[in-house]
């Protein structure tokens, strides 16, 4: 028997943001535009919708409607919440769920699969449904190269990232949100420095997020002072030498101005593919958290630590709980998922990868009372993210038990084979351990699904304390309660005090007692360092990668941004990106010291 479309009697508990974001773009709405349902229909649409999927393994009514009960709550306390697609189309007929997504760009315009134009085709039914698309251009030959049926010659991969853009415009995502891209090129590919250049103007290829795949070699190249061989990917030919120092300094460079490329450290990333037999990374999703193979998807979904921390303690074993009911609820997504290409739905299944990650970590440390640039705190993002690996491969191996593991299980990186599990030096990348997801875990930015349940994004710290949010047009006041909490109770609140935090973007006044002027530090206060050793410890324990920014302040300057690429690299990040205060218009967050 369905299950009942009534949701249960409790209340979802939102902020008044949280309703507006949810109001414009998640609910069902009616043809006038006026929604037909309200945010716990919404939560129970989707919890039904996952629940479901346990039928097939044999759950009865009753357990499958206490199933979906229990998702329902962790979604409406806030306690977890999926990825915007999952809310947006879960039991709707579009029915797509996941966010992130990596399709092969091959070099010919079309062969009736994955050609240039074939790709294009698949990211724009990608893109209406509200997922975003990772490319890698690097196997298109370079610009100036043969194309051998006209005797012309080749664009280079630049100008087809520039049609991808263009398409991207012109189809808005479902008419909810706007297509994202990542596109990446091999440092190694002969246009390697056109790629670099191509975002200078902050006007051109703007629905994409560019970065460059920075190979294992190059970085020798770099150390060594060297130069390194460019090759032409149409024929595997050396194509030239570049100086690897010059292109360094002129990602560098590109970076300090616009925050753009990033870096992607390929060979870093791939050592840790779990299925290497299936292929390798080429790219990753548009926020970076995700290297995916090609046709490869991943549903993501995060847990709100913040909400575990009562009277200074993290609750560890109630968050130990919500981890392995959310690692079954992104499970069940792969069975219920309507996914846009046969491809991407065979490999989804073969391999089941999921993406379970924190936002509120932020909000965690506060009411922790640890100062996030400390020591202190970087070993609480390591101790955090490791208990989300260790609990979500838990219940990622209890369901193996019951439903067996993924597909591709035995060849991978995880299972007992002695050629795929292996690293070059012959050990074991990871121990043996019967799984159902080729990967588990990750952290994503959480956008939008971080004002749904109120807290902080991601690993992210506090932007600021109190400013105005840009969410989807409406600029939104966002002030973090936890301050304003500790203010009034230690008797130093007043408005005057909120306003001028506003509007100068820090709490460094003379009234805000010091502890606290430590414990809220905002993104821009800290050391662009402990951004990157914050991001290094969560991927000492992460399957996947981790999405981070590294804020600088508006005077950093060149070499600054340098030394955090560099320290990236040793600290073997998968990738990173970094953000200078004010150098680009439009940010989606403002304090008033950056307007
Ligand atoms: O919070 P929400 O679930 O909306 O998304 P997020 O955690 O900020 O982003 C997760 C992933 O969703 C990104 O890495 C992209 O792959 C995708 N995304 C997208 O396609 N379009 C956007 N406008 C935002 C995110």
């Amino acid at each position: 028997m369905p299950l009942s479309s009534t949701p249960p009697s409790v209340p979802a508990e939102l902020s008044q943001n949280a309703r507006t974001v949810l109001e414009k773009r998640y609910l069902v709405k009616d043809r006038s535009g006026k929604p037909t349902e309200r945010p716990e229909d919404m939560f129970w649409r989707v919890a039904t919708v996952v629940a479901e999927a346990d039928r097939r393994y044999g759950a009865s009514d009753a357990q499958t409607q206490a199933l979906a009960e229990e998702f329902y709550a962790l979604m409406t306390q806030r306690r977890f919440e999926p990825n915007s697609p999952t809310l947006m189309n879960a039991g709707r007929p579009l029915g797509q769920l996941s966010a992130c997504f990596v399709l092969p760009v091959e070099d010919a315009l079309s062969n009736g699969q994955n050609g240039i134009y074939d790709t294009l085709r698949s990211m724009a039914l990608i893109h209406q449904s509200g997922g975003g698309t990772g490319f890698s251009f690097s196997r298109l030959r370079g610009k100036g190269a043969m194309v051998r049926s006209t005797t012309g010659v080749a664009s280079g991969p630049v100008s087809f990232m520039q049609l991808y853009d263009s398409s991207t415009d012109a189809v808005k995502q479902g008419g909810t949100r706007r297509g994202a891209n990542m596109g990446i090129l091999r440092v190694d590919h002969p246009d390697v420095l056109d790629f670099i250049a191509c975002k200078e103007d902050l006007t051109k290829v703007t629905n994409f997020n560019i970065s460059v795949g920075i190979t294992e070699k190059f970085m020798q190249a770099l150390k060594a002072g060297g130069s390194y061989d460019l090759i032409e990917p149409s024929t595997g030919a050396v194509a030239g030498q570049l100086d690897a120092k010059l292109v360094w300094d002129k990602m560098v460079l590109g970076a300090w101005r616009t925050g753009e490329p990033g870096v992607f450290f390929i060979d870093e990333a791939n050592r840790y593919n779990p299925v290497p037999h299936l292929g390798a990374y080429e790219a990753t999703n548009p926020c970076g958290e995700q290297p995916l193979l090609p046709y490869d998807v991943c549903n993501l979904g995060s847990v709100n630590v913040g909400y575990y921390v009562r009277d200074g303690q993290l609750d560890w074993e109630a968050f130990g709980r919500d981890i392995r009911t959310s690692t079954h609820f992104l499970d069940n997504i792969i069975d219920v998922n309507k996914y846009p290409l046969p491809e991407i739905d065979a490999l989804s299944k073969r391999i089941r990868r999921i993406g379970l990650g924190v936002m509120g970590f932020a909000d965690a440390l506060i009411k922790l009372g640890i100062p996030y640039d400390t020591p202190e705190g970087v070993e609480m993002g390591r101790r955090v993210m490791e208990f989300l690996d260790v609990e979500g491969k838990k219940e990622s191996e209890r369901l193996a038990k019951e439903r067996g593991p993924f597909p591709e299980w035995a060849r991978s990186i995880w299972g007992p084979d002695e050629t795929c599990a292996r690293d070059a030096d012959g050990k074991r990348i990871r121990p043996m351990q019967m799984l159902r997801n080729c990967n588990v875990t990750t952290v994503a930015p959480t956008g939008t699904i971080s004002i749904i349940a109120g807290c902080s994004s991601g690993l992210e710290p506090l932007f600021a304390v109190a400013f105005m949010r840009n969410q989807a047009g409406v600029m939104m006041p966002d002030v973090n309660e936890d301050f304003v909490a500790i203010a009034k109770r230690e008797g130093w609140y007043s408005d005057e005090l909120m306003e001028r935090i506003a509007k100068t973007g820090t709490v460094q006044h003379p009234e805000v007692p010091e502890r606290w002027q430590k414990v809220f530090v905002t993104a821009n206060l800290i050391a662009p360092e402990w951004h990157v050793r914050m991001q290094a410890a969560f991927q000492q324990h992460c399957d996947s990668a981790i999405s981070k920014t590294t804020n600088f302040a508006h005077t950093a300057t060149v070499d600054d941004v340098r030394a955090i690429y560099e320290l990236a690299y040793q600290l073997n990040c998968k990738g990173v990106t970094v953000y200078r205060d004010g150098s680009r218009d439009g940010q989606v967050l403002s304090t008033g010291a950056t307007e």
